[in-house]
């Protein structure tokens, strides 16, 4: 069973208690339940209102519980997880600077392996190469901790362990046809509906901890996402391609069960098991592609992986081997 947290404990005993009233229960009765004042009452029907629920209130009758949630919130996380690791402890907010550095400093205080950190929406999200996140709310901004069994030569394919954990679970979630784009880009039609992040924290050897930040434009309107995408991809979300929202519930549920899945395939049988999953969800491979790195432009046909996770152009010069960048393909 995952870690609840007291403030969470609290709200999920309200919450019990409206799920055990097939009608209407009054304020006082639910207060004498609880063992609380109406007040707090009131501020519990508030919070679960703003975290998804649907509550009704009528006049002189009370409260009644009318609809769950599709809010990753940690309790519902609990209720549908099949993991031993990934998610049995989730710090949940309802905005943050970024994810990704709460999780840093959970790291930092010896913060468990599998440790999710989400938020609702972030202020100061941040992406590969320094850019910005936007981070609105109804997206799916989480951050995991890993203390991962591996040599810290190959953390490099951590992301890559994330980015075949987030197109399954988008396949499985909503039907659509993700795929991957190098480093770490899930795409839908060409747009990219999700990115990856690593910060690590290694030593020669061994690696320490591993927070991996994962981004999915779940239901947010990808107009909004359009800010200073000056020679980056085109967006896009899940929403505007399927033409309603999806279950954000159901969807980081799967990605944190295959991300555990994956992560132990990278620790038992090594990186070319990932990179030989990475390859069969991308079409990028044998592609023209260009590589924007560090003010040069490397130009070829994208020809494979490496088993570090670079991506291998054959240009007119020969074979070269990209670790980082923005890559354009020509489809
Ligand atoms: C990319 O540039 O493609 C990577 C984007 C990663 C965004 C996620 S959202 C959750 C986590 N918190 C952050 O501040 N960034 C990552």
């Amino acid at each position: 069973m995952a870690r609840t947290l007291a403030g969470d404990r609290r709200i999920v005993e309200f919450l019990d208690l409206l799920r055990k009233n097939a009608d209407y229960a009054s304020g006082q009765s639910l207060a004498k339940k609880a063992g609380i004042s109406r007040s707090a009452v009131w501020k519990h029907i508030r919070r679960l209102r703003r975290l998804g629920y649907r509550i009704e209130s009528l006049h002189g009758k009370g409260y009644k519980l009318e609809g769950d949630t599709e809010y990753p919130v940690p309790w519902e996380l609990a209720r549908v997880l099949k993991t031993s690791h990934m998610g049995k402890t989730v710090i949940y907010r309802e905005s943050v600077q970024s994810t990704q550095n709460l999780a840093i400093a959970l790291a930092e205080k010896q913060g468990a392996h599998g440790t999710a950190v989400i938020a609702e929406q972030q202020t100061g999200g941040r992406g590969r190469l320094k850019r910005k996140w936007l981070s609105p709310k109804g997206g799916i901004w989480i951050s995991v901790i890993l203390r991962p069994s591996i040599p810290t030569a190959t953390s490099t394919l951590l992301p890559f362990v994330a980015a075949v954990a987030v197109c399954d679970a988008v396949r499985e979630a909503t039907g659509l046809d993700a795929t991957l784009k190098w480093p770490n880009d899930v795409m839908v039609k060409g747009k990219k509906v999700a990115g990856i992040l690593l910060d690590l924290s290694a030593e020669a050897e061994a690696v320490n901890y591993a927070v991996i930040g994962i981004g999915i434009n779940a239901n947010v309107e990808s107009k909004k996402l359009h800010l200073d995408r000056e020679g980056r991809p085109a967006v896009t979300s899940l929403s505007d391609e399927l033409g309603h929202p999806v279950n954000r519930l159901q969807l980081t549920g799967l990605m944190l069960e295959r991300l555990e899945q994956y992560l132990v395939l990278l620790e038992e049988k090594g990186p070319a098991t990932i990179v030989a999953l990475w390859r069969k969800r991308s079409d990028m491979l044998g592609r023209q592609a260009s590589v924007a790195q560090q003010g040069k432009v490397v130009s070829g046909t994208a020809k494979d992986i490496g088993d570090d996770g670079s991506l291998i152009v054959a240009t007119a010069a020969g074979d070269v081997n990209v670790v980082s960048g923005d890559v354009t393909v020509s489809y």
